[in-house]
């Protein structure tokens, strides 16, 4: 990979919180691991009036904090040596010729990155301002923060105002769960060994469970969180895409448009719910105050009755010949009682039984994304001794252990992956607007739908109602198993 691609990264929001938890950290690493092409420059761009050195010190006292390893006194200076910084209100189209000289002054043409961490709202006049001073030229690629407007017709208008100035392969639509190491492992763990997919399909699985679970809450964030909510915070994205890893079709390569052809296909495939039956196979629920924490009511800047969901559990179905028949249930949530995400298969049972013990846990075969990057393996041991008992135990590796050596956050390698022009781990246009189209009955419902969240206590594994919901089907949640 060539990974010394000169650039100038143009990085809108730079005052932000994205901007200073995540992406100049993550760009600090980069930096350190000699990944960052010498010249390569960041201009910070936000409305604040600040100078370079004003900028600085945000980024002295907001972002440095959230170094977490390799900090150096020595490699910090030089990594700001690369940052500059200018204020440029995206709705005044004359701060953009300002941006456009400085930008061109470098005489700097390989590579131009406007990443555009703003609210969608802002996108399109962004891209209408930058394409009045030439920034939208065949070296200039555009990274979209999610979320991608706030249902199917509002990501549409923001695709189609996007792509009157770009073209679709110079937009980056980002979704920061492609970057992680375990989610691309995935693909390896299926598709680079013989052993795993002769059985990944319905003959052999009974039912696969997506989870995203989170310990924090709402946090500062209750205004953002509030109009979002867990389906679109969570559900129509990063959930999305973990099923499309578990559920595709081996792609021809690992080309960006064969990867995302065969992702698209399992959201095409998913069996479309209808606002009568999103009251069957949908949860949504909603912390309520426990073990001395707010529920989500009590949260600041969160409106007194609101019905927005901290949490939703979906039961979908894929309709085609692998999967026809396994239902996938997913689920995401905020303080719940902990952090993990794992994709969990279940196994069907052995038609009959020899040993003892045996039925009462088939194979499981699960992958933890976070916290460990692990795969799990449940298998039927003997019991030591006299008798014929058997026992679950787990071929576990983690990877942490057994590949031991940096790994990149999310973020860095999508960055990275931005700078060097590969678009493999972003969306492409066609599938988020079938991810957004997979959700709207659920948007629709629930709009209507008078009947307030389930409440789940803060630190718990949800509401009673999900628990339900694989009930129904002899189903329970891994937690449980
Ligand atoms: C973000 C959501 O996209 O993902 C947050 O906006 C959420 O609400 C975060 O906390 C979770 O990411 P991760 O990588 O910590 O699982």
């Amino acid at each position: 990979m060539n990974t010394q691609t000169n650039f100038d990264m143009v990085l809108f929001g730079a005052t932000g919180d994205l901007a200073m938890r995540k992406l100049l950290p993550c760009l600090y690493q980069a930096h350190v691991a000699g990944l960052l092409h010498p010249e390569g420059r960041i201009l910070g761009v936000s409305r604040s009036e600040l100078d370079g050195a004003g900028f600085l010190a945000k980024v002295e006292s907001n972002a440095k904090i959230h170094i977490k390893q390799n900090f150096s006194d020595s490699q910090w200076a030089s990594f700001i040596k690369r940052i500059d910084y200018l204020t440029v209100d995206v709705t005044r189209a004359e701060h953009f010729e300002a941006l456009g000289e400085k930008v061109k002054a470098r005489r700097q043409t390989e590579n131009v990155v406007v990443y555009l961490s703003t609210a969608p709202k802002f996108f399109a006049q962004a891209c209408e301002n930058l394409a009045k001073v030439g920034l939208n030229a065949d070296n200039v690629r555009v990274v979209l923060e999610k979320p991608l407007g706030t249902d199917l017709q509002s990501s549409q208008q923001i695709n189609t105002d996007v792509a009157k100035y770009f073209k679709e392969e110079q937009i980056y639509r980002i979704d920061h769960y492609l970057g992680k190491e375990s989610l691309q492992n995935l693909l390896a763990l299926r598709f680079a060994n013989i052993m795993f997919e002769p059985l990944w399909n319905n003959k052999y699985i009974a039912s696969v469970q997506l989870t995203i679970a989170e310990q924090l809450g709402v946090e500062e964030r209750g205004e953002f969180y509030d109009i979002t909510g867990a389906l679109r915070d969570m559900v129509q994205n990063h959930l999305m895409q973990m099923l499309c890893m578990t559920a595709m079709e081996r792609p021809a390569s690992l080309d960006a448009d064969a990867v995302r052809d065969e992702k698209v296909k399992v959201i095409k495939s998913l069996k479309p719910l209808t606002v009568e039956s999103v009251n069957e196979n949908v949860i949504r629920g909603q912390y309520t105050a426990a073990e001395g924490m707010n529920g989500y009511l009590q949260e600041t800047d969160v409106p007194a009755g609101s019905f927005t969901e901290t949490y939703v559990a979906i039961k979908a179905e894929i309709e085609n010949e692998r999967w026809a028949g396994v239902p996938f249930y997913l689920r995401t949530g905020k303080r719940m009682a902990g952090k993990v995400a794992e994709i969990v298969l279940n196994f069907r049972d052995l038609d009959s039984h020899i040993f003892d013990g045996s039925q009462t846990a088939p194979n499981r075969l699960v992958i933890e994304l976070q916290p460990s990057e692990s795969v799990r393996l449940y298998t039927q041991v003997k019991t030591p001794g006299a008798g014929n008992n058997v026992e679950p135990t787990a071929l576990s590796v983690d990877m942490g252990k057994e590949i031991p050596g940096r790994r990149q956050e999310a973020y860095e390698r999508l960055l990275l992956d931005v700078i060097n022009g590969k678009l493999a781990l972003f969306n492409r246009r066609d599938e988020l607007e079938a991810a957004w189209e997979y959700v709207m009955p659920i948007l629709e419902n629930w709009a209507e739908n008078t009947q307030a969240p389930h409440g789940y206590p803060a630190h718990s594994w949800g509401p009673e109602a999900a628990r339900e919901l694989l009930a129904r089907d002899g189903n329970r949640w891994h937690e449980e198993q």
